[in-house]
């Protein structure tokens, strides 16, 4: 399979291609399947919906992985936190996590079982998923979902959740413990139902300085992806910091891809990582609003990773307002481009 070949560092005969955020609002067929579901949490809490749109990018664009269709979210959701998604807005919970007794009122087992509706997805899109076509599991680094838990919500300067680790460590140690805990019996579910690959979406991991972005996110992130090489040897694990550009030199760990952010230069990644790990991304997502746009982003990538273990995606999400077409052209430029003769 091109797309395990590639994260297990083996040459493919193309550079296989898949998009953050492949599954949604860009697609038409996508709203057709949410708006039957009633919202996004009922198309995450409907397995057969949500296997529907996990492989609407395989069957509509050829991308060479699927990925499970849920949300990063579902996890504290799972774990006992009110979880609405706000039209126009995006998360909220309305209660959000204070003190160490609504820590410990958080569950750690029952979670990775009420989690029950991803594992069945993940075993309907196998069922459906053609051979040669991968599928990627995924959750939030617990410095991630902390902070939603902590902020309730997107912030823009993180003062709740950092004030937190530098006026009470303790206490957020506490709470990454308990969600590292939960997710290490996440991914070995999802292992279990069927995923070819893990992934760990660190979407703000760039809000913390150096010292503590080691201490209060890359090592909860280690802890998980140790768990699975120890226990799964043969499941890729793909790490995703988003916007550490600057702390390259200090990543370490036992994984197989490093995925780059659209604002982490290529040249940088490949030059500091690019011999250890294979390297995925990351074109600029906003590239794809023009075809000259993409084309220019995509021979870049190939000429900077020409030498090095590349797995081809954008940088961060696909947006809402991007036209099929482009991101249509995208795969297959990719596809083409790289196709070994
Ligand atoms: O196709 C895929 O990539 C699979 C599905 C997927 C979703 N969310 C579905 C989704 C994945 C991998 C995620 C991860 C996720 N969710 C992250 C990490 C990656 C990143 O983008 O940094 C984060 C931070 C979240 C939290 C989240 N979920 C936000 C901030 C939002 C609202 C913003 C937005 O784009 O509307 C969501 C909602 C969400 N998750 C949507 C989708 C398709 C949009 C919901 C809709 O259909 O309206």
């Amino acid at each position: 399979m091109i797309f395990l070949d590639a994260c297990r560092g083996k040459k493919t005969p193309y550079t296989p291609v898949w998009m953050m955020r492949q599954a949604g609002r860009y697609l038409p067929e996508y709203m057709e399947v949410r708006k039957s579901a009633g919202d996004f949490l009922g198309l995450c809490h409907d397995p057969q919906k949500a296997c529907e749109v996990s492989l609407q990018p395989v069957d509509i664009l050829g991308v060479d992985a699927a990925i499970v269709f849920t949300d990063i979210l579902v996890v504290p959701l799972e774990m006992g936190m009110e979880l609405q998604f706000i039209k126009g807005e995006g998360p909220f919970f309305p209660k959000p996590i204070e003190t160490m007794q609504d820590i410990e009122a958080l569950s750690i087992e029952k979670a990775a079982i009420n989690l029950e509706y991803v594992y069945e997805t993940i075993r309907l899109i196998r069922g459906r998923l053609a051979a040669d076509k991968a599928l990627i599991g995924f959750c939030g680094s617990p410095w991630t979902l902390a902070t939603y838990m902590i902020e309730g919500q997107g912030s823009k300067t993180y003062a709740k959740v950092k004030k937190l680790i530098y006026t009470d460590p303790a206490l957020m140690h506490a709470l990454l413990t308990k969600i590292t805990a939960v997710l290490k019996l996440y991914m070995e579910n999802q292992i279990k139902s069927g995923i070819h690959v893990a992934m760990i979406f660190d979407s703000w991991a760039a809000a913390l300085e150096e010292d503590a972005y080691f201490e209060f996110s890359w090592k909860y992130m280690k802890e998980i992806s140790s768990f699975i090489k120890t226990n799964y040897p043969q499941i890729p694990v793909i790490m995703f910091p988003k916007g550490i550009s600057g702390y390259l030199d200090r990543i370490d760990g036992d994984f197989d891809v490093f995925a780059v952010d659209w604002s982490t230069p290529m040249e940088l990644a490949v030059e500091k990582l690019g011999d250890r790990y294979v390297l995925q991304g990351n074109m600029e997502p906003t590239r794809l609003y023009s075809k000259e746009a993409i084309k220019s982003g995509v021979e870049h990538i190939i000429h900077v990773t020409k030498d090095k273990k590349h797995i081809f995606n954008l940088g961060h999400g696909i947006l809402p307002d991007i036209p099929v077409e482009n991101a249509q052209y995208f795969i297959d430029l990719v596809q083409t481009l790289t196709k070994k003769v």
